[in-house]
This record gives C-alpha cells, structure tokens and sequence, in this order.
C-alpha cells in the first residue's frame, strides 16, 4: 500500500484537466497493478506500507516518442545551431556512421543509461525508434535491442535517405518497404517516417504514403513525423491513414487543426518543445489545439539531434511556458495523453486494474513540475 499521498493525479477525466485530483489518498498495489484506490482513512489492511509523507503521486510518464538507439556526439552541430545554423536534418548522417560501427555491447549500455536516465526523472513507459542504422541489419539490431528495454518499438527505416542511396531515392525505398521491413517486423509495434519536404533528406508525402502503407501490410501500427520545419504534407497523411499519432506538429495550418479535430480519437498530435528549445523553433500553440478538440500528447522525442534531453518534467515545464497550456493539461498530456498515442488504456492513468507505473513528486503538488523548472523533484517510485 502507498499511503499518505498529499495529492493523487489518477487522470480519471473528471474535474480540472481531467486530473481527477484526490488528496489525503492511498493505493494498494498487488503484482504489478493498482488494486484498490481511495481515501487513506479507509484503506484495506495490506502487508507492506509506504508513507509518502504528503507527497504528490501520480502516472509514470509515457514518453511516446524517443531515439534512444545510437553512438557518437552532435555537441558541436548543437553549437553551430545556437550560433545561427538552421536544423535540415544532414546532422543524422553522422549519428548513423557512428552507430553503425558500434558494437552490439556498446549500443545496449548507451541504451540502458538513457532508459534508466528517464527512469530517474518519472518516465515509466518510453517508445524506441530505429532509424541510427539504415541497413537491413542495422535496424533490425537496432529494435533486437530496443526490444530488451521496452514492447513499444517503432522502425524508422524511413528516417532519412542515407547517403549510399543518394543518387537512387526509390533503390531505397523499395528496400525499407521490402528486405529491411521484413527483418524489422518482428521486433517492432509500429512504423514512422519522417515525411519532410522542407528537407533535403527526408521524404515526400508519396514516398511516405508508401512506407506506412507497407509497415500497415505487415502488421504494425502507424506514427508519422511530420510539419516539423515547414508546413506539410504529414499531418493529413496521418489521418487520412488513421495513424495513432503525428509527431511535431510545429507547423499547423487551419485545416490540419481542423482535420486533426476530427480525428481526435483516432490520430493524437504528439507536441516535442524540446526540439522547438534546442533547434531555436517557433513553439506551436498546445492550447489552440486543445481548445479545437484536437487529442494532444507531450514527448522528449530525445535524439542526439534535435533534442538531447530525456527529461519529461522539462517538457512539461516548456509546454506551460511556451506553448500555453497550464500546468495540469501538460501533465495530462505527458501521461494519458501520451498514452492515448500508444492506444494504452493500462497506462498514463492511476485506476484499479491499470499498471502499477507510478511517479512521486518531491512536492506537494503536480504544479511544482513546471512551478519548480528544473528542480529534479520527479523519480519513479519503485515498490518492488
Ligand atoms: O524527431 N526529425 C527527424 N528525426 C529526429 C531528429 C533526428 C536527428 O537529428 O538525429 C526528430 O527530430
Ligand atoms: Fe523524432
């Protein structure tokens, strides 16, 4: 049982936010799930105690969207970029050189200290892209071993065109919707792509199509990286396909709000500020979409790219600051909302028979996530 819980997020839906706020509360955890919710007062006798001491508990954070699998350092791009350099995605070049020649041993450590970083700072679920590989065995390795870390894999063989296709875009389309594709299905859930024509290396709206529409033949689910720098093609595609979510969103004309609106129980818009922050992006306006009816998710998307942090809590803190939401709709978009992106009803919610994935605030108040920016107040809590 955890008990003395100041304040309990269960994102019910009800009340403010949808929190479902509940103070002076207690849950009984048994085998990995919530048993029981309710006041403190009238818990059930159980045969271990936690006294958080007037804590705020609440779901682990569901991080929908990350690039955990590569090696090498883009510190200096970073740089150049604060300097003035735009971001065109060229810069993933060298992140899949130096994966490539990565041991399978060198990429499983980089990998576990990145998911016990999140770990760290509240994150219970987190989604895995390929896309550092761009071979056929790279990328199955790459999701081989995003497997060991978490059933939430997704292949980004469409990440970019790497450089020994150049010269012949649809030589390599053919093989990440064939060889590549068909060794990468078994240990992934879902596919991408980075449909970009804003960028040189990334892919049209046709060549897209194509991917999701092979990954969606071999069984897996669709997510979409689109409307990143420019205006684009992405976010219709991922409706019109009935993707689970399209991810950036930066750039939305009315009728992307307006096809995203309708499309709100199918297709999510997955908000990464973390990559506004570090690529010096305009912020899109979180609450616009919320006032719309669109569904929205917040995730790190951490990658050595565009964002090289793994910290929900510093999302969250951007999305209130920057993007307008308070701080209970960035909660809830960091959890439930992101769990909706996953189509997870077992997670990003605290109610009985939901996983046991809880995080504890070293303050009284999910406020004190954005309220204390970057205070490291959020960890996991770990009962076992
Ligand atoms: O989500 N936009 C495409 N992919 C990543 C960045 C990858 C990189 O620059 O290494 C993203 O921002
Ligand atoms: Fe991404």
């Amino acid at each position: 049982m955890v008990t003395g819980i100041g304040e309990l997020v269960t994102c019910d839906g009800t009340g403010p936010d949808g929190l479902g706020l509940r103070t002076h509360a207690a849950l009984v955890v048994e085998d990995g799930r919530v048993a029981w919710v309710g006041a403190a007062a009238s818990a059930p006798a159980a045969d271990r105690v936690v006294d958080v001491d007037g804590r705020a508990v609440l779901p682990g954070f569901v991080d929908s969207h990350a690039h955990l699998v590569f090696a090498g350092d883009r510190g200096a791009e970073f740089s150049a970029r604060m300097a003035g350099t735009r971001y065109d995605g060229g810069g993933i070049g060298v992140s899949v050189a130096a994966t490539r020649s990565a041991s399978d041993d060198e990429l499983r450590l980089l990998l576990a200290d990145r998911v016990a970083e999140m770990r760290a700072q509240g994150t219970t679920t987190v989604e895995v892209k390929s896309g550092y590989g761009l071979t056929v065995e790279d990328e199955a390795r790459a999701l081989r071993l995003a497997a060991e870390f978490t059933s939430e894999t997704t292949f980004l063989g469409a990440h970019v065109v790497p450089p020994e296709y150049a010269a012949d875009r649809a030589a390599y389309l053919d093989l990440v919707t064939g060889p590549m594709l068909e060794a990468a299905a078994p240990h992934a859930r879902w596919v991408d792509v980075f449909c970009e024509p804003h960028s040189a290396h990334a892919f049209t709206a046709d060549e897209a199509r194509a991917v999701l529409v092979a990954g969606r033949d071999a069984g897996l689910g669709l997510r979409v990286h689109g409307n990143q720098l420019g205006p684009g093609p992405g976010v219709q595609l991922a409706v019109e396909l009935g993707a689970a979510s399209v991810d950036h969103c930066t750039h939305l004309s009315d009728t992307d709000v307006d096809a995203l609106a309708g499309a709100s129980e199918t297709t999510v818009a997955t908000l990464l500020p973390g990559v506004e922050f570090s690529t010096r992006s305009p912020y899109p306006d979180a609450a616009g979409l919320l006032r719309a009816g669109v569904s929205i998710a917040l995730a790190t998307d951490c990658n050595p790219g565009t964002c090289y942090s793994s910290s929900m809590p510093f999302v969250i803190a951007l999305a209130v600051r920057e993007m307008g939401l308070t701080p209970g709709q960035a909660v809830h978009a960091a959890t439930a909302g992101s769990a909706k992106s996953l189509r997870r009803t077992d997670i990003g919610r605290i109610a009985e028979g939901a996983r046991a994935d809880l995080a504890v605030l070293d303050a009284p108040s999910h406020v004190h996530l954005s309220y204390r920016a970057g205070v490291p107040i959020a960890r996991t809590l770990e009962l076992r």
